[in-house]
């Protein structure tokens, strides 16, 4: 028996269906959120490697590395790759349009819904300057609201986990993922047999 190569994984992966259900409520589905947000307490400009939606060293530096842990929308991981708009609210220091984040990881602090990248953190901000004061402030109050994620220059990506194990195991992370719509399940299914 050979083991199924890489590539024929991603093979099969194209062949994957991905149901999606509609994210947004009924109701106010574009109205900013207010909660807190802080960033995680390294040097690092960018997310982190060790991320719990398992995206690895790919989730620090998606989007730029605008990236976030979520509290409650992490959803078990549903969230994850979801994107929000994200603006703190002093209006002495804080931009209108804020920052686009993508969900990478799960985490709380002190009753926040985003744990930023301190890139995105700092880029909330309207100067460098302000983004200074922001950072010395550590958490502050910012409202949100789902976007859709966007990224011109790449389609939906199955990555395969490093540690899958033909015929044991099989692990993925799913990259790139478009739009405002979550993806609850993927369905997979054999289209030739690889003997
Ligand atoms: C994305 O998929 C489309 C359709 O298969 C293809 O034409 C396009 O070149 C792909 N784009 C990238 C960046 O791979």
């Amino acid at each position: 028996m050979t083991a199924l190569s890489l590539q024929s994984l991603l093979f099969l992966s194209a062949t994957l269906l991905l149901i999606q259900s509609l994210a947004e409520a009924a109701t106010c589905s574009n109205c900013f959120i207010q909660s807190r947000a802080a960033y995680y307490p390294n040097s690092d400009e960018q997310g982190t490697d060790t991320g719990a939606c398992g995206y690895g060293s790919f989730g620090a530096t998606l989007n730029g590395g605008d990236v976030s842990a979520a509290s409650d929308l992490y959803r078990s991981g549903v969230g994850c790759g979801a994107c929000y708009q994200v603006r703190c609210t002093n209006s002495e220091y804080c931009s209108d349009r804020g920052i686009r984040v993508v969900i990478t990881d799960q985490g709380s602090s002190d009753n926040t819904d985003f744990i930023l990248s301190r890139g995105a953190f700092g880029r909330m901000a309207q100067t460098t300057d302000a983004a200074a004061c922001l950072l010395a402030l550590g958490i502050v109050a910012i409202e949100y609201r789902r976007v859709s994620c966007s990224y011109p220059y790449n389609n939906i990506t199955i990555k395969i986990d490093e540690n899958s194990n033909f015929p044991y195991y099989l692990a993925f992370a799913i990259w790139y993922q478009q739009g405002k719509k979550d993806i609850t399940a993927v369905q997979l299914c054999e289209t030739q047999n690889f003997e």
